[in-house]
């Protein structure tokens, strides 16, 4: 075996081969199955792309209809899960509640068949549909709430901004969230697909593969970032502080979040979908002065780190679009988690199909046959 050169963080080593999704960094194109994300975006929903990443091909009327029926017919949770979440602090992260609650489906649906295509819907199937049961479940009973049920007659976006405010959301807003479960349902392999697909090459059950998913994706370099964008535009608070916190960032080497990729050396093509999204609901619902403060800070990254490809990525304008769809911050991630089980259980499933369990190798850099030193002597 020839040994390759280490690359911290994997960088430029292909883990795999996929059919599912395609990034040119450096002229900004996102496909899904061959698909440019602009036309999914404003062509196809959330529900249809998902089907698309999983089985490979745009659904025909018929397998769209029942693919939404059974999503519809498995929204609900079990009373044991939702007893369970009951009793998780109501002051914990709701990514950490959804770790926990995603792999406690498998307790539930425990028998594991993955060489069975009828096994690998349902659980498909199973975790689009109760995944964003489960997050509103939580949100609704941290406030001391009992959970919103399932609306049948909504659709999949429509559905979940009811369960998280209790009442029926304007269909823009609707519309607008579903764009959003579209920009972030897949995206080759990024760390937490990639935790997805070494907990899936072990053939453990689909349940586990997302728990450990929704762990990774949790982090502030990966799904976390939203979350503290919103706060950084917070705490520059205006326009004018636009620059003297950019200069004080880059002064002390910290990070500006929303910013910077693995793979896009320009403006990510979702965060320029997701701008304009945020534009048209403020057309609608009323402004965001932060949306100013995002824009300012934008333009001062771009003339200070845009000789070296830092650009607004997907996670910059989506706490903007979210905070106007009254969802709170804790939520960012967790819905970016909603959206990206499909291109997880995408990855799951083309996993199985040539399946080869993971297992890298190391430099060790340690010594060797040392001593051991008797505890008294150390
Ligand atoms: N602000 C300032 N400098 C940056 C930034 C940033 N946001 N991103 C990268 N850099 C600099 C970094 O300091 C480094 O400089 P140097 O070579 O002098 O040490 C250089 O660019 C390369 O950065 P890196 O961290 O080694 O790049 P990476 O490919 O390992 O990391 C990243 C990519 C996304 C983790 C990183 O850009 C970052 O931490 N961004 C902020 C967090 C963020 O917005 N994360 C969301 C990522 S996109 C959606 C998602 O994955 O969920």
């Amino acid at each position: 075996m020839t040994v390759c050169e280490y690359k911290p963080g994997l960088e430029g080593i292909p883990a795999a081969q996929s059919s599912i999704s395609y990034v040119d960094g450096q002229k900004g194109i996102l496909e899904y199955r061959g698909i440019r994300i602009e036309e999914l975006a404003t062509k196809s929903t959330f529900l249809e792309t998902a089907y698309l990443l999983i089985w490979g091909e745009l659904p025909t009327k018929e397998e769209l209809a029942d693919f939404k029926a059974e999503i519809r017919y498995h929204r609900r949770i079990k009373y044991r899960i939702r007893d369970m979440m009951k009793c998780f602090p109501e002051t914990g992260h709701p990514m950490d509640a959804l770790q926990a609650s995603a792999a406690a489906l498998g307790l539930f649906y425990s028998k594991r068949a993955l060489d069975n295509p009828a096994y690998i819907r349902e659980a498909v199937v199973r975790l689009l549909a109760k995944i964003p049961t489960m997050v509103a479940a939580f949100q609704m009973m941290r406030k001391g709430n009992d959970p919103v049920r399932p609306n049948d007659d909504m659709d999949y976006a429509t559905n979940f901004l009811y369960m998280l405010n209790e009442r029926e959301p304007d269909p823009l807003a609707a519309q607008i969230f579903d764009v959003c479960l579209t920009l972030h349902a897949e995206h080759t392999i990024n760390a937490s697909t990639f935790s997805a697909m070494v907990t899936a090459s072990t053939l453990t059950d689909p349940y586990a593969v997302v728990a450990s998913a929704v762990g990774t994706l949790a982090g502030p370099l990966h799904g976390g970032a939203n979350e503290e964008v919103i706060e950084m535009l917070e705490e520059i608070g205006s326009v004018e502080n636009v620059r003297p916190y950019l200069d004080n960032c880059l002064q002390n080497k910290s990070k500006i979040m929303g910013f910077g990729h693995r793979v896009y050396k320009v403006k990510d093509p979702r965060a320029i979908i997701l701008q304009n999204l945020a534009e048209q609901l403020f057309e609608k619902f009323g402004h965001d002065k932060y949306y100013d403060i995002a824009v300012e800070m934008e333009r001062a990254v771009e003339e200070k780190l845009g000789h070296r490809g830092i650009y607004p990525n997907v996670d910059y304008y989506s706490g903007l679009v979210y905070r106007k769809l009254g969802i709170p911050t804790d939520l960012f991630t967790p819905v970016f988690a909603i959206a990206r089980v499909a291109g997880w259980l995408a990855h799951w499933k083309e996993q199985l199909g040539e399946n080869r369990i993971f297992r890298p190798t190391q430099i060790y850099t340690g010594s060797h046959e040392a001593p051991y030193v008797e505890i008294e002597q150390r």
